[in-house]
């Protein structure tokens, strides 16, 4: 079960790990760590205050009368968490799905995903759930018409990202196959992104990524941007522990950052702005 460290702990000046993604985040000079929780119990607590559900669902009425699933029969999600926002994409979107393999490295989110997945939430569709990282995982048995990866890139480096999207356009994805990626886009101001920057948390940018499967040979089919609302201003709320647990951060190193930005003098700040961006080979 992926944990943040329960010690208070002073750090000098070495590199924090980040739990989420055990990659290294900004250095700082003194760290003081949160209480023990999971990944699972934090993102859990962000969904509550998040409405990413249902503006997902906004947004696929669109895409709906806009891209052509028909074809697609076998879908790998990665990064799926509980699954839930997957399997609502599969169950709108793609009508003649018969495989779904939900590829999930969280250990605690992978049981979750797996009860989810066995409600039989996704009638006459052969689905499975694999606790790897996708950098580690094999990959499918034959390429599958559609990749989604819903929120997943902040925790995968630029390098991996390279690695991962050369394997879907030359292994993972078949011929007229589709990549789904939603993603931040950070060059438009908002609190979640200032915050998580000044904290050290570096997110992925869509329009880097959307480069970056161009490089590969991927082309855009459909975009379309959308927003979410997350309120940073409140230093012991939920969405700001969820960050502090990417950068090892106390609740009053936050409070200072969110007075230094000046997060509470600048106006539409708990509007986080994100793009859905569909790519085929
Ligand atoms: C922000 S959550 C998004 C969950 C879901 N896709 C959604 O949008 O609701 C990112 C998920 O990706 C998983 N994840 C992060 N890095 C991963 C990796 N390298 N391989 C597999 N899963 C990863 C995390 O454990 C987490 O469940």
């Amino acid at each position: 079960m992926a944990r943040y460290t329960i010690a208070y702990c002073i750090i000098l000046n070495v590199p924090v790990i980040n739990a989420y993604s055990f990659r290294p985040c900004a250095s700082v000079s003194l760290s003081v760590v949160m209480a023990d929780v999971s990944l699972h119990q934090l993102f859990a607590k962000v969904r509550e205050v998040d409405d990413f559900a249902a503006v997902l669902r906004t947004v696929m009425e669109d895409v709906a009368s806009k891209v052509d699933f028909s074809h697609v029969k076998s879908c790998v999600a990665m990064g799926a968490h509980h699954g839930e926002r997957e399997i609502d994409f599969a169950r709108r979107l793609l009508p003649n799905l018969r495989s779904f393999v939900a590829v999930e490295r969280d250990p605690e989110a992978v049981e979750v995903l797996r009860a989810n997945l066995q409600k039989g939430v996704l009638p006459g569709v052969e689905t499975s759930a694999v606790e790897a990282s996708v950098q580690s995982w094999s990959g499918p048995d034959e390429p599958v018409d559609a990749v989604l990866m819903l929120n997943l890139m902040n925790s995968i480096t630029a390098a991996d990202r390279k690695a991962l999207f050369q394997k879907l356009m030359t292994q993972y994805v078949s011929d007229g196959g589709m990549v789904v990626i939603a993603n931040s886009v950070n060059s438009v101001p908002s609190g979640y992104v200032l915050l998580s920057e000044r904290l050290g948390n570096l997110l992925a940018d869509y329009d880097e990524l959307e480069q970056e499967m161009a490089a590969v040979g991927f082309r855009v089919l459909y975009r379309q941007d959308y927003e979410l609302h997350r309120d940073v201003s409140n230093p012991s709320s939920d969405i700001v522990t969820y960050i502090r647990g990417f950068t090892g951060h106390s609740e009053s190193e936050a409070r200072a950052a969110i007075d230094d930005i000046g997060l509470l003098s600048q106006p539409n700040m708990n509007i986080f702005a994100n793009r859905l961006g569909i790519f085929t080979k």
